[in-house]
């Protein structure tokens, strides 16, 4: 019998990445039997910590589990060993990240407190480009005449009569959203693969893009939306008003944003627009939503963290934080120029840059939880189908082999006649 052995340098991983309690469990499942979200059919979090004690990486990382859980803490609180469940799932989570995406420098860069200049100087450097291309520096504080860049007569002619300001927004912020979609959509696969291959579903049971789209996705979003499982964990009630605000923010701040692209690049209408513009009203809705989320997610997870509820990584508090700076410099943004404030435009470059670290930041940082928990909903409604398929299907197979003894038996006199002829070679 092949002997199991521990993997002992994804121990030292998942202990360096913030589970460093995962040894201290003795499995009483005391954490399974609290979580308000583990089901029969997917228990955690005490089968996780087995699996990470082990080292098990390949079935940890194609675990749905660690997305279903909510990081209330209650596991956390009742573990009578202080090995911190809801912890070892966080940084369980932020090493999937890693592993589902490709270019892992980047990952390594946001991940790292060292690593936040770089980001920033990559973000600089993307923005003040491409504005010194299309408008020969960022207005107002650079007029970099020597930089070789089009003027804008020329620019007007080479893109349809689009601004520089445009121009210049487009040019990084167009490739960008491109690169991102791409990385998404391969940990996606990846992350969907591994799910599908660890739960063991039968081939006959498997279901393409697109009919896993139009059966599940729609469900799944509802259920994100509605927040309806912040809201079944009880013990996360703390989270479920200031996350939900953020999430309606970001759909409408995406809605005003698509709006605004296409109004000003297809249709020439350009920014900046009066306050009164409907449009420019949604976005302020929008706006302040965003503010008083992300500040409400702040006092509340310091609250959690004094309660001994959840400890706090530098990714939690780097997400949070670079939300609040994008809401805080577009607003900064938008009172400087209704002021003709002459820090205008520098404040306007570094909202833009805020934007841009945090739209990278998407396969790269906790912000992928985005898409890798909707995705673990999909999963999770899929599968439960599956099984009660599966389960339906059960009594009619035992029928249907109890009807044909006689095939059943020459079946198996086959299969032990087939395994004797292999024993016998
Ligand atoms: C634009 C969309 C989203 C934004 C801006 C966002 C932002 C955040 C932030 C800042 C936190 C940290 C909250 C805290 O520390 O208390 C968080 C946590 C969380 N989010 Fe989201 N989120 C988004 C989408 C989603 C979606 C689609 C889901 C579910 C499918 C989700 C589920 C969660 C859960 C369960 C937590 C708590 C666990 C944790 O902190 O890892 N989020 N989110
Ligand atoms: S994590 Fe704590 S509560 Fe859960 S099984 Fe281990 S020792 Fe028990
Ligand atoms: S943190 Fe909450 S949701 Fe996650 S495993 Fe623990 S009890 Fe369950």
């Amino acid at each position: 019998m092949a002997r199991l052995e521990p993997d002992v340098r994804t121990v030292k991983e998942i202990q360096a990445a913030g589970g460093d309690t995962v040894k201290k469990c003795y499995q009483c499942a005391t954490c399974a039997s609290v979580c308000p979200l583990a089901t029969e059919e997917v228990p955690f979090p005490r089968k996780q910590m087995l699996l990470g004690q082990w080292g098990f990486k390949e079935k940890l990382l194609s675990d749905p589990a660690l997305w279903l859980c909510h990081q209330c803490g209650d596991c956390t609180v009742y573990c009578p060993r202080g090995a911190r469940p809801g912890d070892v799932l966080g940084a369980l989570r932020n090493m999937a990240v890693r592993e589902l995406t490709e270019f892992k420098f980047l990952w390594t860069f946001y991940n790292k407190p060292w690593g936040l200049p770089i980001v920033f100087l990559i973000a600089l450097v993307f923005v003040t480009l491409s504005m010194s291309f299309f408008m020969g520096g960022i207005p107002g504080i650079f007029h970099w005449d020597l930089i070789p860049s089009l003027h804008v007569e020329e620019v007007h002619i080479l893109f349809l009569k689009l601004t520089s300001n445009v121009l210049a927004i487009d040019a990084v912020f167009i490739p960008l959203a491109g690169f991102v979609v791409v990385m998404v959509a391969i940990g996606v696969n990846r992350m969907w693969n591994g799910m599908v291959e660890n739960a063991g579903i039968p081939a006959a049971y498997r279901m393409g893009f697109w009919s896993l789209v139009t059966t599940y996705l729609g469900p799944a979003i509802r259920e994100v939306l509605a927040h309806a499982r912040f809201k079944e964990c009880g013990a996360n009630q703390w989270r479920f008003n200031g996350h939900r605000m953020l999430l309606w923010s970001f759909i409408i701040l995406f809605f005003v944003t698509a709006t605004v692209f296409i109004a000003a690049d297809v249709f020439g209408f350009h920014t900046p627009w009066p306050l009164y513009n409907p449009v420019k009203i949604l976005a302020n809705i929008g706006a302040i939503l965003l503010l008083y989320g992300v500040i409400s997610i702040i006092a509340n997870r310091s609250r959690a963290a004094a309660e001994g509820k959840l400890s706090s990584s530098y990714q939690d508090w780097f997400l949070i934080y670079l939300i609040l700076a994008v809401g805080v410099t577009g607003l900064l943004t938008e009172i400087l120029r209704l002021l003709h404030n002459g820090f205008y435009p520098g404040m306007y470059a570094l909202h833009l840059m805020t934007v841009f670290m945090l739209f990278l930041s998407i396969p790269y940082s906790k912000f992928a939880h985005l898409v890798y928990r909707t995705t673990a909903y999909v999963f999770d409604l899929y599968s439960r189908d599956v099984r009660a398929q599966m389960k339906a299907l059960a009594p009619v197979a035992a029928e249907a082999a109890a009807e044909a003894p006689g095939e059943t038996e020459a079946e198996e006199a086959e299969a032990s006649e087939a395994s004797g002829e292999e024993s016998s070679e």
